[in-house]
């Protein structure tokens, strides 16, 4: 872990949650205690509602919102805080596992009332593949919910990770009391208000005197309810770093109830920045020298300011502005001149960055995502998966005068990381493949919009799209020429199999043995 003060005292990390279980009401309330905003609903929650998928309009506008909310930093006690936003809509997911690659730790929200959803189910496969920390605040408890110690059943056996309560919910809905801070040892009173910060009183809880704060019977339940979760582990933050243990919070993000008492914690245990996995070695996050990659670029949707914004994550040292850094994929050497912090809904220009940070760079098409900056070390960062698609379409020009206009757009598109391309070798038809529907019209009207560029949608019948290899490279030729109708290449030249169908790709597997079929792209 990082010795660097600078370093190590900063916590980057997302919230993710599953639409509606109150991830943007988390991240105001954090932001009201790091002093970021004055008041509750300064945050536009960036989630494009449900009744919306086909209005493109409607994605516009919040694409303008998540740019400034993308990445949230803000000081608290002795630490640097960065929250990464991720996109809301589940059409989005691609974007949020590219995050995910970004960030040192997780906080989960959980809806009391629904416990586990999808999004949330999927979210965790992402952390569990990259052993991320974990914390799980289960939200909404001034609501009707369910039973802690089934919703921690299900908790475990869902998200597949011990779980570790550190406050214990007093009732819940209408007789919700509070939580026993199990962390600090205290009484949390909850009071109904969304001003009034909650109520801290140290109190035995097995003397009398708790009946002056809890009713008799929850006060009796409560202790009941302590006494069965002695079974749950003890709390050990060499677990929890090591992705085999969540620390579970119960709360109310909307009347501030809890939200404090995570923080704190979460400061206090979360990671600071840890070392980067690229191809030629690690880096750890206190090397002197700066290095850093791209993992999202966003687009600018106001028509009189073009450019994108390159999301640089600080993997190690000190970004200096205006200091001469290597784009290793260009080979070229690069000044960046205004980049940006981003402070709630502001953006300011910084002279300078740690490890540990993300920091805007304006981009012209200079970035793909994945691109690593040095100070001349030709690295790779790894670790930026692309998933294998759910949707496939083939994407035909519909007007023969901007042939041009349509290739740029639809590559700088995917060097966005919008959705994947794939090259069918047998006829040269471009397919595009996405996570959800939506995706597809995102493209349409930003070729369109941007590129001049119109294209047509046909459909394709295709199951899956996995990428191959072998250390065989006869079976793999051989596994080449026999499905030479089903072999499409990625965007970086990878060899692909278009399965048309489960069937189909059960057989490709038992036919050829020594072929690894992968359903990410980082294998
Ligand atoms: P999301 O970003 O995860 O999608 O969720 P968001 O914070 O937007 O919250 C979804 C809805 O749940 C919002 O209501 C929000 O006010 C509500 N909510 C969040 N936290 C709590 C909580 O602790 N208790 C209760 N009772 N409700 C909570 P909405 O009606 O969809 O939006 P709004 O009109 O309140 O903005």
């Amino acid at each position: 872990m990082a010795k660097n003060r600078e370093i190590e005292r900063r916590r980057t990390f997302a919230i993710i949650a599953h639409p509606d279980a109150g991830k943007t009401t988390l991240t105001e309330k954090f932001l009201l205690f790091g002093g970021q905003i004055q008041v509750a609903g300064a945050v536009k929650s960036n989630k494009i509602k449900k009744s919306a998928t086909s209005d493109w309009m409607e994605i516009e506008k919040q694409r303008g919102i998540s740019v400034t909310t993308s990445v949230m930093e803000f000081d608290y006690k002795d630490y640097k805080v960065n929250i990464l936003d991720t996109p809301g809509h589940q059409d989005f997911v691609e974007d949020t596992f590219r995050t995910l690659t970004a960030v040192d730790s997780v906080i989960i929200v959980v809806d009391g009332a629904r416990g586990v959803e999808t999004q949330t189910r999927k979210l965790m496969e992402v952390c569990r593949m990259r052993k991320t920390p974990v914390i799980i605040f289960v939200n909404k408890m001034d609501r009707e919910g369910r039973d802690p110690f089934d919703l921690l059943d299900e908790l475990e056996e869902e998200l597949q990770i011990g779980v570790r309560p550190l406050s214990w919910p007093i009732g819940q809905g209408a007789r919700f009391r509070g939580v026993y801070n199990i962390f600090e040892d205290k009484l949390d009173l909850y009071r109904p208000s969304k001003q009034v910060v909650t109520e801290k009183v140290e109190v035995d809880i097995n003397s009398d005197d708790l009946f002056n704060y809890v009713e008799k019977d929850l006060a009796e339940t409560l202790r009941e309810e302590l006494e069965l979760a002695a079974v749950y582990p003890d709390f050990d933050r060499s677990a929890y770093l090591g992705a085999e243990m969540a620390p579970v919070f119960f709360g109310s993000a909307l009347t501030n109830f809890g939200v404090q008492e995570l923080l704190d914690c979460f400061v206090q245990i979360a990671p600071s920045p840890l070392p980067t996995q690229a191809i030629e070695r690690e880096v750890e996050p206190d090397e002197p020298k700066f290095t850093g990659f791209i993992f999202k670029i966003t687009a600018n949707i106001d028509p009189n300011h073009r450019s994108c914004v390159a999301f640089c994550k600080v993997c190690s040292g000190k970004f200096v502005r205006n200091a001469p850094y290597l784009h290793v994929r260009n080979n070229k050497t690069l000044r960046f001149s205004s980049p940006t912090q981003f402070l709630a809904q502001r953006k300011t220009t910084i002279d300078e960055a740690w490890a540990g940070d993300i920091i805007g760079l304006p981009d012209n098409g200079t970035f793909k995502i994945g691109d690593t900056l040095t100070e001349g070390e030709l690295l790779h960062f790894k670790g930026l998966p692309s998933f294998s698609p759910e949707m496939f379409k083939y994407i035909e020009n519909a007007d023969p005068m901007k042939q041009k206009q349509l290739a740029k757009g639809i590559e700088q598109l995917m060097d966005e990381g919008v959705a994947q391309l794939f090259t069918n070798q047998f006829n040269g038809r471009k397919i595009i493949g996405t996570v959800g529907q939506l995706q597809f019209e995102v493209i349409q009207y930003r070729l369109l919009n941007e590129y001049n560029a119109s294209c047509r949608w046909e459909p394709v019948r295709l199951y899956k799209a996995c990428w191959i290899e072998s250390d065989s490279a006869a079976e793999l030729e051989e596994f080449k020429k026999r499905k030479y109708q089903f072999m499409a290449k990625d965007s970086s030249d990878r060899d692909v199999f278009l399965a048309d169908s489960a069937y189909m790709l059960q057989m490709a597997q038992s036919d050829f043995k020594k072929i690894k079929f992968h359903f990410t792209s980082e294998f």
